[in-house]
């Protein structure tokens, strides 16, 4: 009988130092074994490879735009007025918290901004959150997210450090006209005694009664005495910007007068002119 080429050639391959004789079936079954013991050792560090290349950190930076504006009272209203429209998630943009310390210590309040200007940010409250709110340092720090792109989410805060000076009572009435009905009805709400011990609705609806039957009059409705104004005179700002993905840039503005009154000249350390009196500095991340 014919016997096949293929098994009955023999080969002598070199094997730990010696020469062995083998037909192309056993020489086969070695190779294998070799290349697959090869593959196994090394796939753990090929995997690894592939991994890292198609999952490359991508961390961009993300640099606040100051060309439009060096002043930060217009910044902190432009971000402000793109928080109301970047298909923002806060439904209140100018709701902040409040920060002062107090002889009890340190306490917080929610107040919404009613007038922002050059001078300052003015807002009323009924009980101040501490007693000697007006010349007291103060501070705030407001966050709004964002929707940047269908996957990517951007925040923003502005943390702001000042003093604090109550206004004259005519000017916080002035701010009381300018608010909406439904605003005035929440004020009036919140500075009503409740002596009665009426539950909301009860108390709610002679207001709504009163603003249905003459919107024109209610809309002339003073100021409850209870409300006093404040402004918060700014001498720091701090704008920070960024996503998930990338690394924040925070610029922090302050007073030209005070850093120049201040041992540490920021001006000698980088900072450069903003307007209206104001220096910024960039700080990275
Ligand atoms: C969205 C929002 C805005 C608010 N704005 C003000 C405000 O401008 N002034 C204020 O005194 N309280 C405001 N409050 C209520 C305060 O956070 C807090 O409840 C109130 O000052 C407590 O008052 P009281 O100590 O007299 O009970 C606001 C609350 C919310 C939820």
């Amino acid at each position: 009988m014919l016997q096949s080429p293929w098994i009955s050639r023999q080969r002598v391959v070199p094997f730990w130092g010696q020469n062995v004789k083998m037909d192309r079936f056993n020489f086969y079954k070695l190779m294998t074994l070799l290349v697959g013991s090869i593959i196994v050792i090394q796939a753990p560090k090929w995997t690894n490879s592939f991994i890292m290349r198609h999952y490359k950190l991508s961390l961009g930076i993300e640099a606040i735009n100051l060309t439009q504006t060096k002043d930060p009272l217009k910044l902190f209203k432009m971000w402000r007025d793109e928080a109301n429209t970047l298909s923002t998630l806060n439904p209140r943009p100018d709701v902040v918290t409040i920060a002062t310390l107090g002889e009890d210590g340190p306490s917080t309040q929610i107040v919404m901004l009613r007038d922002i200007s050059d001078t300052g940010f003015k807002f009323y409250v009924t009980t101040p959150v501490t007693k000697n709110l007006a010349q007291n340092n103060i501070s705030f720090t407001v966050v709004w997210t964002f929707k940047k792109s269908e996957e990517t989410f951007g925040m923003r805060y502005i943390t702001v450090h000042g003093i604090t000076e109550k206004i004259p009572v005519n000017e916080t009435k002035e701010l009381f006209k300018l608010e909406t009905p439904t605003s005035k009805i929440r004020l009036i709400l919140q500075s009503q005694k409740n002596d009665k011990k009426q539950n909301l609705s009860e108390r709610l609806q002679p207001l709504l009664d009163m603003y249905n039957q003459n919107p024109k009059q209610f809309h002339k409705q003073e100021m409850p005495s209870e409300w006093s104004g404040y402004i918060i005179k700014p001498k720091t700002l701090e704008f920070f910007q960024g996503t998930k993905a990338t690394l924040g840039q925070r610029i922090k503005f302050s007073k030209k007068s005070d850093v120049k009154n201040n041992s540490t000249n920021l001006l000698s350390d980088g900072a450069c002119g903003g307007e209206k009196g104001w220096i910024f500095q960039v700080m990275e991340p």
